[in-house]
């Protein structure tokens, strides 16, 4: 395959191509026959998995479109157990669905090495309907995010307990919020309860001292405008916050956007303005303000 040839054929830089260009073992897809069951099992909703089925890889796919989808599986495949964020490929609609389905198997191999229990290893990988979900309410503008976050699951580093999800680290647990009702307080302190149990127990040689996060939910300035008792002011509660420090390619503002609205294009003056949460974010930008993406910790404890 010559790389700038793909590269022109996708429509991307070629270095996003040349990043992929190594020889290390793909991994086959399940059979298209067995897919329905398997996205059942991963929470897909109806729609998507019509979609997904329909453009199942075959010889129709385009060879580039064919190479993307081996080398990415390769390479997500040599990073198993990893845990750091990764970039699967380029910023092309859903393909990683594919390579995220044929890494099934070596992550259920991984969480067995680990003795993960199976309930708690499908209702993390079934994170890949939900994020599919809010993806089609995106109108795919979400998807280059999704499919970087999905390889956390397919690797083994992160872990759906409860309410929240937990991902491995250098030094500590971070703690990530999916979209899935309140974050009330009782059901965040049972969830770290779980976590404070499960990671000594399935992960020994990785003891962690805190539980972290970033996030646009521990901005201070949200305490401005939600009341003292909201979950999200509870939550922030929790945290000790690190000094504010911008993030490189990484804009508060945008991530309200996608995290309040689920849109990343709708004008300030259309967006709506139906919950507290909403007019706070709405209000703050209008009024010239910024929003901040802010990184907090508490030790484990327990
Ligand atoms: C985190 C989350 C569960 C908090 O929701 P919650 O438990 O309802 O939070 P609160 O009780 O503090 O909400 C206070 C107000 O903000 C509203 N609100 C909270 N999160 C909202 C959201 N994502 N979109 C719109 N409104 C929201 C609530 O409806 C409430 O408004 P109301 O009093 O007018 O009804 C919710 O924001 C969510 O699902 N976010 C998406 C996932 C996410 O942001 N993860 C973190 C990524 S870094």
């Amino acid at each position: 395959m010559d790389l700038d040839d793909v590269a022109a054929r996708l429509g991307v830089p070629v270095d996003q191509v040349e990043r992929l260009a190594g020889d290390g073992p793909s991994a086959p897809l399940p059979a298209r026959s067995d897919a329905p069951e398997l996205l059942d099992r991963l929470a897909v909703r109806p729609e998507d998995a019509r979609e997904i089925l329909d453009d199942w890889p075959s010889e129709r796919w385009t060879p580039e479109l064919r190479w993307l989808l081996d080398r990415s599986i390769a390479l997500v495949r040599a990073d198993l157990g990893g845990y750091d964020w990764l970039v699967p490929g380029p910023e092309l609609p859903r393909y990683f669905v594919y390579a995220y389905l044929a890494l099934l198997d070596d992550v259920r191999g991984y969480h067995r090495e680990h003795g993960i229990p199976d309930a708690v290893s499908w209702t993390t990988l079934a994170d890949l309907g939900r994020n599919l979900a809010v993806d089609r309410r995106m109108k795919g503008e979400g998807w280059p995010v999704m499919q970087s976050w999905l390889t956390l699951h397919a690797r083994g580093g992160l872990y759906e307990l409860g309410r929240l999800q937990f991902q491995r680290g250098h030094k500590s647990l971070s703690l990530h919020i999916p979209e899935s009702g309140p974050l009330t307080p009782a059901a965040v302190d049972a969830s770290l309860a779980e976590a404070r149990a499960f990671f000594p127990r399935h992960f020994p040689d990785e003891p962690y001292a805190a539980f972290s996060c970033g996030s646009w939910l521990l901005d201070p300035q949200l305490r401005d405008y939600l009341p003292d008792d909201s979950n999200i002011i509870s939550f922030q509660k929790r945290f000790d916050l690190s000094p504010y420090e911008e993030q490189a390619g990484l804009d508060c503002d945008v991530e309200v956007m996608r995290f309040g609205f689920r849109t990343l294009s709708t004008p300030l003056g259309q967006l709506p303005r139906d919950t507290a949460l909403r007019r706070a974010l709405i209000d703050h930008l209008q009024a010239g303000g910024h929003w901040q993406w802010r990184q907090g910790s508490f030790p484990i404890g327990g």
